[in-house]
């Protein structure tokens, strides 16, 4: 801890742990060492990044904290909502807002993390800690496996609990706009505020300008292709993956396997949990370990089929990635 702080405020990079997701640290007002968390990641440099900070008033240095920005910290931080307001003039680094006059604040729960910001006395950047298009990282080894040799350390404090990234609450508008679902839902926001809040997560092309500058790049993409199985199309879907040798199944345990089912997949099966939250907890970790399978021993997965569930509270957080993930394909409608 104490040396990872030594690190950061020597303009070092070290990835540290939260509730949702683990993040790459670099001190948010050293501008060259925020620039080399793009160059780590190999992230696009006009993609903000989250301003992590310990406690709200560190939020004050940068931003006028509004009466709907304190709603949402009194009510959820420490936790997984990061909140979009306008910035001082020049507060902070081009790179780290990407040079939009409003900057995201987000205060995880993890305690080490926020002891570790303390410490270093300056928030610190918080983006994914996975190298760019790479699911989001969950444990440590996650981090290692993409950015070892590129950053100075890990503060390891296990799996995430929550698996899937913070929501995004932009307060630079009218009404207020969810830019991305997480574990804290737009009705928990909306009953907070006392307002409607926007929440509309179509896709966004390549060519439109998206609120949230992240959600236009490709994400979260596995190398195989992502199946999304709708509750009664799985008797169907495991038919044709029995026909094959390629494919793999993140599984739900709310889907019935019969020993012949699991005999065929044997090591290209993921257990996911049983629900929505379960489910976004393992689904990044899940992605991942396909890519991992020895192709000499066990084969090449081109398939991945994972369970679909009901858009609603921490399910709509999950359906988003996992969209993602897929690139929008669904195994009813996906040319096979
Ligand atoms: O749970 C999380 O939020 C994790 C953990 C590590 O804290 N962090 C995370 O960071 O997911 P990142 O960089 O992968 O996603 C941040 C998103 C990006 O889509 C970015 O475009 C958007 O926030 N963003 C950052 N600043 C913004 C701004 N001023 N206006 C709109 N969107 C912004
Ligand atoms: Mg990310």
């Amino acid at each position: 801890m104490q040396s990872a702080a030594k690190e950061l405020k020597l303009g070092e990079l070290v990835a540290f742990p939260t509730e949702t997701v683990y993040g790459l640290g670099a001190v948010a007002t050293n501008e060259p060492a925020v620039k080399r968390v793009y160059l780590a990641k190999g992230r696009p440099s006009d993609n903000p990044l989250i301003v992590t900070v310990a406690n709200p008033a560190m939020v004050a240095r940068f931003a006028e904290i509004t009466p709907a920005a304190q709603k949402i910290m009194d009510a959820f931080w420490p936790g997984p909502v990061t909140i979009i307001l306008p910035i001082k003039p020049n507060a902070l680094p081009t790179a780290v807002t990407g040079g939009l006059s409003t900057a995201a604040f987000r205060m995880p729960e993890n305690r080490l993390t926020r002891k570790l910001i303390e410490l270093v006395g300056d928030p610190i950047v918080g983006p994914s800690a996975n190298s760019s298009g790479k699911p989001s990282p969950t444990t440590a080894q996650h981090v290692y496996h993409d950015l070892r040799g590129k950053i100075k350390g890990i503060l390891d404090d296990g799996p995430t609990t929550i698996g899937v990234e913070s929501t995004i609450i932009d307060l630079s508008v009218t009404p207020p706009a969810v830019l991305r679902p997480g574990a804290i839902t737009p009705e928990q926001l909306e009953q907070v505020l006392g307002v409607p809040v926007t929440a509309d997560h179509h896709h966004v092309s390549a060519k439109e300008t998206p609120k949230a500058p992240g959600m236009k790049y490709k994400h979260y993409a596995p190398s195989a292709q992502v199946l999304i199985v709708q509750p009664d199309e799985w008797n169907q879907a495991l038919a044709w993956a029995q026909t094959r040798s390629d494919v793999g199944l993140l599984h739900a345990t709310f889907v019935n396997l019969t020993a012949a089912h699991r005999d065929h997949f044997g090591k290209k099966l993921v257990e996911v949990g049983a629900d929505a939250a379960q489910l976004s907890a393992h689904l990044f970790a899940g992605l991942r370990y396909f890519d991992t399978l020895d192709e000499a021993t066990e084969g090449t997965v081109k398939y991945i089929l994972a369970p679909a569930v009901a858009n609603t509270g921490i399910g709509a957080a999950y359906m988003n990635r996992l969209d993602k993930a897929a690139g929008h394909t669904y195994f009813a409608t996906a040319e096979l």
